[in-house]
Protein backbone atom coordinates (compact mmCIF):
# COMPACT_ATOMS: atom_id res chain seq x y z
CA UNK A 1 0.00 0.00 0.00
CA UNK A 2 1.62 3.49 -1.12
CA UNK A 3 1.85 5.59 1.81
CA UNK A 4 -0.41 8.23 3.62
CA UNK A 5 0.28 11.83 2.42
CA UNK A 6 0.34 13.96 5.59
CA UNK A 7 0.52 17.25 5.84
CA UNK A 8 1.18 19.08 9.63
CA UNK A 9 0.35 23.24 9.74
CA UNK A 10 2.04 24.26 12.83
CA UNK A 11 1.87 27.31 15.03
CA UNK A 12 3.58 28.92 17.83
CA UNK A 13 1.77 26.50 20.54
CA UNK A 14 3.93 23.29 19.16
CA UNK A 15 6.92 25.10 20.55
CA UNK A 16 5.23 26.66 23.51
CA UNK A 17 6.28 23.61 25.12
CA UNK A 18 10.18 24.33 24.24
CA UNK A 19 9.73 27.65 26.30
CA UNK A 20 9.18 29.84 23.45
CA UNK A 21 6.47 32.11 23.78
CA UNK A 22 3.24 32.03 21.85
CA UNK A 23 2.13 35.72 20.06
CA UNK A 24 -1.36 35.63 21.46
CA UNK A 25 -1.94 34.17 24.43
CA UNK A 26 -2.25 36.29 27.44
CA UNK A 27 1.23 35.95 28.15
CA UNK A 28 2.78 36.17 24.31
CA UNK A 29 4.78 37.74 22.79
CA UNK A 30 2.27 40.47 21.26
CA UNK A 31 1.40 41.16 25.05
CA UNK A 32 4.75 42.86 25.58
CA UNK A 33 5.64 44.07 22.26
CA UNK A 34 3.82 46.34 19.69
CA UNK A 35 3.34 44.76 16.41
CA UNK A 36 4.23 48.05 14.28
CA UNK A 37 7.08 48.87 16.31
CA UNK A 38 8.71 45.44 15.51
CA UNK A 39 7.47 43.43 12.64
CA UNK A 40 6.21 45.89 9.74
CA UNK A 41 8.14 47.02 7.20
CA UNK A 42 7.39 50.48 8.26
CA UNK A 43 9.44 49.61 11.68
CA UNK A 44 12.36 48.55 9.76
CA UNK A 45 12.95 51.75 7.95
CA UNK A 46 11.89 54.07 10.67
CA UNK A 47 13.07 51.98 13.69
CA UNK A 48 15.75 49.97 12.60
CA UNK A 49 17.57 49.01 15.91
CA UNK A 50 14.39 48.02 17.86
CA UNK A 51 13.28 45.33 15.20
CA UNK A 52 16.92 44.22 14.59
CA UNK A 53 17.16 44.09 18.49
CA UNK A 54 14.00 42.40 18.75
CA UNK A 55 14.82 39.75 16.42
CA UNK A 56 18.49 39.59 18.08
CA UNK A 57 16.26 38.92 21.55
CA UNK A 58 14.16 35.85 19.49
CA UNK A 59 16.98 34.33 17.78
CA UNK A 60 19.34 34.22 21.27
CA UNK A 61 16.32 32.85 23.21
CA UNK A 62 15.87 30.09 20.10
CA UNK A 63 19.34 29.16 20.33
CA UNK A 64 18.97 27.83 23.88
CA UNK A 65 15.68 25.81 23.23
CA UNK A 66 15.34 22.30 22.18
CA UNK A 67 12.14 20.12 20.42
CA UNK A 68 9.72 18.91 22.43
CA UNK A 69 8.11 15.06 22.33
CA UNK A 70 5.05 16.94 19.61
CA UNK A 71 7.97 18.09 17.07
CA UNK A 72 9.26 14.77 17.89
CA UNK A 73 5.87 12.67 17.32
CA UNK A 74 5.34 14.96 13.83
CA UNK A 75 8.84 14.41 13.05
CA UNK A 76 8.51 10.11 13.75
CA UNK A 77 5.33 10.20 11.17
CA UNK A 78 8.06 9.73 8.62
CA UNK A 79 8.40 5.93 9.73
CA UNK A 80 4.81 5.04 7.49
CA UNK A 81 3.85 8.47 5.97
CA UNK A 82 5.17 10.76 3.41
CA UNK A 83 5.10 14.14 5.73
CA UNK A 84 5.59 17.85 4.57
CA UNK A 85 5.88 20.22 7.82
CA UNK A 86 4.32 23.32 6.70
CA UNK A 87 5.15 25.93 9.52
CA UNK A 88 4.41 29.77 10.69
CA UNK A 89 7.38 29.51 13.14
CA UNK A 90 10.16 30.98 12.53
CA UNK A 91 12.19 28.48 15.06
CA UNK A 92 13.99 25.57 13.64
CA UNK A 93 12.70 23.09 16.33
CA UNK A 94 10.76 20.77 13.32
CA UNK A 95 14.56 20.61 11.91
CA UNK A 96 16.11 19.93 15.01
CA UNK A 97 13.11 16.70 15.90
CA UNK A 98 13.94 15.41 12.55
CA UNK A 99 11.66 16.66 10.32
CA UNK A 100 12.78 16.44 6.27
CA UNK A 101 10.49 18.65 4.42
CA UNK A 102 9.33 21.63 6.64
CA UNK A 103 8.24 24.59 4.66
CA UNK A 104 8.31 28.12 6.43
CA UNK A 105 5.59 30.51 6.21
CA UNK A 106 6.44 33.20 7.78
CA UNK A 107 10.85 33.13 7.32
CA UNK A 108 13.26 31.91 9.48
CA UNK A 109 15.22 32.85 12.31
CA UNK A 110 18.72 31.52 11.69
CA UNK A 111 18.54 33.57 8.27
CA UNK A 112 19.38 37.25 6.80
CA UNK A 113 18.59 38.79 3.82
CA UNK A 114 19.48 41.80 1.44
CA UNK A 115 17.06 44.49 1.71
CA UNK A 116 17.37 45.20 -1.47
CA UNK A 117 17.28 41.73 -3.12
CA UNK A 118 15.00 38.72 -1.77
CA UNK A 119 16.63 36.19 -2.98
CA UNK A 120 20.06 37.03 -1.39
CA UNK A 121 19.56 34.86 1.88
CA UNK A 122 22.32 34.35 4.39
CA UNK A 123 22.61 31.25 6.98
CA UNK A 124 23.80 32.67 10.01
CA UNK A 125 26.18 29.67 11.37
CA UNK A 126 27.46 31.11 14.59
CA UNK A 127 26.06 33.17 16.94
CA UNK A 128 22.57 35.18 17.11
CA UNK A 129 23.58 38.60 16.79
CA UNK A 130 22.67 40.61 13.92
CA UNK A 131 24.99 43.95 13.75
CA UNK A 132 23.14 47.22 12.49
CA UNK A 133 25.79 47.65 9.86
CA UNK A 134 25.72 44.05 8.37
CA UNK A 135 25.45 44.15 4.36
CA UNK A 136 25.08 41.58 1.51
CA UNK A 137 27.35 41.32 -1.14
CA UNK A 138 24.73 43.39 -3.15
CA UNK A 139 26.15 45.87 -0.59
CA UNK A 140 22.34 46.58 0.92
CA UNK A 141 21.42 46.51 4.78
CA UNK A 142 20.74 42.87 5.84
CA UNK A 143 17.32 42.62 7.16
CA UNK A 144 16.10 39.24 9.36
CA UNK A 145 14.69 36.93 6.61
CA UNK A 146 10.88 37.28 8.41
CA UNK A 147 7.81 38.23 6.81
CA UNK A 148 6.45 41.23 8.06
CA UNK A 149 3.26 42.24 8.68
CA UNK A 150 2.15 43.73 5.93
CA UNK A 151 4.59 42.07 3.17
CA UNK A 152 3.69 39.11 1.04
CA UNK A 153 3.80 35.73 2.22
CA UNK A 154 5.77 34.29 -0.73
CA UNK A 155 5.33 30.46 0.10
CA UNK A 156 1.96 30.73 1.03
CA UNK A 157 1.17 29.69 -3.28
CA UNK A 158 3.52 26.30 -2.71
CA UNK A 159 1.94 25.46 0.69
CA UNK A 160 -1.42 25.73 -0.85
CA UNK A 161 -0.26 22.89 -3.22
CA UNK A 162 1.14 20.56 -0.73
CA UNK A 163 -2.18 21.29 1.66
CA UNK A 164 -3.92 19.92 -2.11
CA UNK A 165 -2.11 16.51 -1.68
CA UNK A 166 -3.08 15.89 1.85
CA UNK A 167 -5.03 12.44 2.61
CA UNK A 168 -4.89 13.65 6.70
CA UNK A 169 -4.06 17.08 7.62
CA UNK A 170 -2.56 17.57 11.23
CA UNK A 171 -2.61 21.27 12.62
CA UNK A 172 -1.45 22.15 15.72
CA UNK A 173 -1.35 25.25 17.91
CA UNK A 174 -2.60 28.20 15.77
CA UNK A 175 -5.09 30.51 16.82
CA UNK A 176 -5.85 30.43 13.09
CA UNK A 177 -5.86 34.04 13.28
CA UNK A 178 -3.74 35.47 10.79
CA UNK A 179 -4.18 35.31 7.17
CA UNK A 180 -3.50 33.98 4.42
CA UNK A 181 -1.76 31.54 6.54
CA UNK A 182 -5.03 30.44 8.40
CA UNK A 183 -6.51 30.02 5.01
CA UNK A 184 -4.77 26.62 4.23
CA UNK A 185 -6.83 24.67 6.03
CA UNK A 186 -9.54 25.46 3.21
CA UNK A 187 -6.55 24.15 0.45
CA UNK A 188 -7.47 20.66 1.03
CA UNK A 189 -8.31 18.56 -2.09
CA UNK A 190 -12.21 17.64 -0.92
CA UNK A 191 -14.89 17.77 2.04
CA UNK A 192 -13.70 14.20 3.05
CA UNK A 193 -9.93 15.00 3.97
CA UNK A 194 -9.90 14.66 7.78
CA UNK A 195 -8.53 17.35 9.91
CA UNK A 196 -6.98 16.93 13.25
CA UNK A 197 -6.68 20.11 15.49
CA UNK A 198 -4.32 19.67 18.53
CA UNK A 199 -4.56 22.63 20.60
CA UNK A 200 -5.61 23.97 24.04
CA UNK A 201 -6.97 26.49 23.12
CA UNK A 202 -10.27 27.34 20.56
CA UNK A 203 -8.63 28.38 17.63
CA UNK A 204 -11.08 29.69 14.98
CA UNK A 205 -12.50 26.56 13.06
CA UNK A 206 -16.05 28.10 12.72
CA UNK A 207 -15.87 27.60 8.71
CA UNK A 208 -13.98 24.24 8.57
CA UNK A 209 -16.77 21.71 7.10
CA UNK A 210 -14.11 18.51 6.79
CA UNK A 211 -14.55 16.15 9.63
CA UNK A 212 -12.88 17.96 12.24
CA UNK A 213 -11.20 16.40 15.63
CA UNK A 214 -9.70 18.83 18.13
CA UNK A 215 -7.67 17.60 20.34
CA UNK A 216 -8.13 19.89 23.61
CA UNK A 217 -4.01 19.14 24.72
CA UNK A 218 -1.35 20.67 24.47
CA UNK A 219 1.00 19.39 22.20
CA UNK A 220 3.59 17.49 23.81
CA UNK A 221 0.95 15.82 25.35
CA UNK A 222 -1.63 15.69 22.44
CA UNK A 223 0.71 15.38 19.29
CA UNK A 224 2.14 12.24 20.37
CA UNK A 225 -1.35 11.24 21.02
CA UNK A 226 -2.45 11.41 17.60
CA UNK A 227 0.21 10.22 16.07
CA UNK A 228 0.26 6.73 17.68
CA UNK A 229 -3.85 6.78 17.27
CA UNK A 230 -2.98 7.82 13.24
CA UNK A 231 -0.17 4.66 13.28
CA UNK A 232 -2.79 2.39 14.17
CA UNK A 233 -5.47 3.27 12.38
CA UNK A 234 -2.88 2.95 9.55
CA UNK A 235 -1.59 -0.52 10.38
CA UNK A 236 -5.36 -2.24 10.44
N1 LIG B 1 0.62 23.37 22.87
C1 LIG B 1 -0.11 23.58 21.73
N2 LIG B 1 -0.75 24.72 21.46
C2 LIG B 1 -0.64 25.72 22.36
C3 LIG B 1 0.10 25.58 23.56
C4 LIG B 1 0.76 24.35 23.79
N3 LIG B 1 1.48 24.13 24.90
N4 LIG B 1 0.02 26.75 24.24
C5 LIG B 1 -0.74 27.58 23.50
N5 LIG B 1 -1.15 26.96 22.36
C6 LIG B 1 -1.99 27.46 21.28
C7 LIG B 1 -2.95 28.57 21.66
O1 LIG B 1 -4.15 28.00 22.20
C8 LIG B 1 -3.18 29.25 20.32
O2 LIG B 1 -4.24 28.66 19.58
O3 LIG B 1 -1.14 28.03 20.31
C9 LIG B 1 -1.85 29.00 19.57
C10 LIG B 1 -0.97 30.22 19.46
O4 LIG B 1 -1.60 31.20 18.68
P1 LIG B 1 -0.80 32.50 18.23
O5 LIG B 1 -0.07 33.05 19.39
O6 LIG B 1 -1.76 33.37 17.53
O7 LIG B 1 0.32 31.91 17.24
P2 LIG B 1 0.19 31.57 15.69
O8 LIG B 1 -1.18 31.09 15.35
O9 LIG B 1 1.34 30.72 15.33
O10 LIG B 1 0.40 33.00 15.05
C11 LIG B 1 0.44 33.15 13.67
O11 LIG B 1 1.11 35.42 13.94
O12 LIG B 1 2.35 37.17 14.84
C12 LIG B 1 2.27 36.22 13.89
O13 LIG B 1 3.95 35.71 12.42
C13 LIG B 1 3.45 35.34 13.69
O14 LIG B 1 3.50 33.13 12.70
C14 LIG B 1 2.85 33.95 13.66
C15 LIG B 1 1.41 34.22 13.28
Amino acid sequence: MDKPKIVVFTGAGVSADSGIATFRDADGLWANYRIEEVCTPEALQHNRAKVIEFYNLRRKESLTKRPNAGHLAIASLEEWADVTVITQNVDNLHEQAGSKRVLHLHGELMKLRSERNAELIYDINEGWEQSLDARGEDGALLRPHIVFFGESVPMFEPACRVVATADILIVVGTSLAVYPAASLVYYVRNREVPIYLVDPGEPNTSNIRNPLTHIKERGAVGVPQLVERLRNEFKR
